[in-house]
């Protein structure tokens, strides 16, 4: 949520905005429903006033696998950067209890450049109508094992994004997540799902082979793969991500060719 206090008549603003509701709720709030970025003049009566932004297309994307030690936490930080760099506000809630984006954004020398919190009680799914306000996309970081957090995970999301190794013990420990998402959809019809292969071994078949195993659960694996690069690990220690530490490098274009396919599935 973004908020102006004016003393003046009219407020100026530019913003992702194209007004589709207004309405007054008390004395001095306005609200306004915004879908893409315009300029627009608001001409008001009130000598103070509160004007929150809420956008409508917000997409929310989770990041999920009960499975330990996929990637979740990597992919999820990455997304929101590469998000955050091209596409507006975005906002990443570490939904794991061991709080690692947290302990990334701690480590960072100076602010990261999308807004970390935490939310890890199952009331994700209820919360979120309030916690997205003003946010262009949100990012869910999923926890390891703990279900119910993972169910609210699920269940607040556009798009769920299922991490997996290339190996059969990934392709198995999948099912658990699988799961919960048809779960989910019977509540969210328009929920969307899809694989992300990670650290794949580069020149090797076995990100295909994998795709081919994991066809059985119905659920569509993106075409971009991410590899097994050492500069992930590394860029964490500071508390940064590949596009700061190493911007032109093999795993800064893979990543931010799989958020652009995300982008293409959450809003196809
Ligand atoms: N593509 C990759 N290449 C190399 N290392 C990676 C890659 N992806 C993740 N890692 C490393 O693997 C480890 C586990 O990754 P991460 O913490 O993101 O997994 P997670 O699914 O969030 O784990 P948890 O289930 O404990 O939350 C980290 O040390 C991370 O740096
Ligand atoms: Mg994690």
């Amino acid at each position: 949520m973004e908020e102006w206090w004016t003393s003046s008549r009219q407020i100026m603003l530019i913003q992702k905005s194209t007004i589709q509701i207004f309405s007054f709720s008390g004395d001095l709030h306005l609200w306004v429903f915004v879908s893409t970025y315009k300029l627009i003049f608001v001409n008001t009566g009130f000598s103070q006033l509160s004007l929150n932004l809420i956008y409508d297309d917000t997409m929310i994307i989770s990041v999920q696998n009960q499975k330990g030690g996929v990637g979740k936490t990597t992919l999820a930080i990455h997304i929101s950067h590469v998000l955050a760099s091209k596409d507006g506000r975005v906002l990443l809630i570490d939904a794991d209890p061991q709080g690692s984006a947290r302990d990334w954004a701690a480590a960072r020398a100076s602010q990261p450049p999308f807004t970390v919190v935490a939310v890890d009680r199952p009331t994700i799914h209820r919360d979120i109508p309030t916690t997205a306000q003003g946010y262009r996309h949100v990012v869910i970081d999923g926890p390891p094992r703990v279900t119910d957090l993972a169910r609210s995970a699920i269940i607040a999301a556009d798009l769920v994004v299922i991490p997996i190794q290339p190996s059969p013990y990934d392709v198995w420990a999948a099912k658990d997540v699988v799961d919960l998402i048809r779960e989910a959809s019977v509540f969210k019809e328009k929920l969307k799902s899809v694989f992300a292969i990670n650290r794949k071994i580069a020149n090797t078949a076995i990100g295909r082979d994998v795709a081919e195993a994991l066809s059985s659960y119905n659920i569509p694996v993106l075409k971009s793969q991410i590899c097994q690069r050492v500069a992930f690990a590394e860029s964490a220690a500071t508390g940064q991500t590949v596009l700061e530490t190493v911007p032109n490098s093999a795993a800064a274009i893979e990543l931010k060719a799989l958020a652009q396919e995300l982008l293409e599935v959450g809003r196809g």
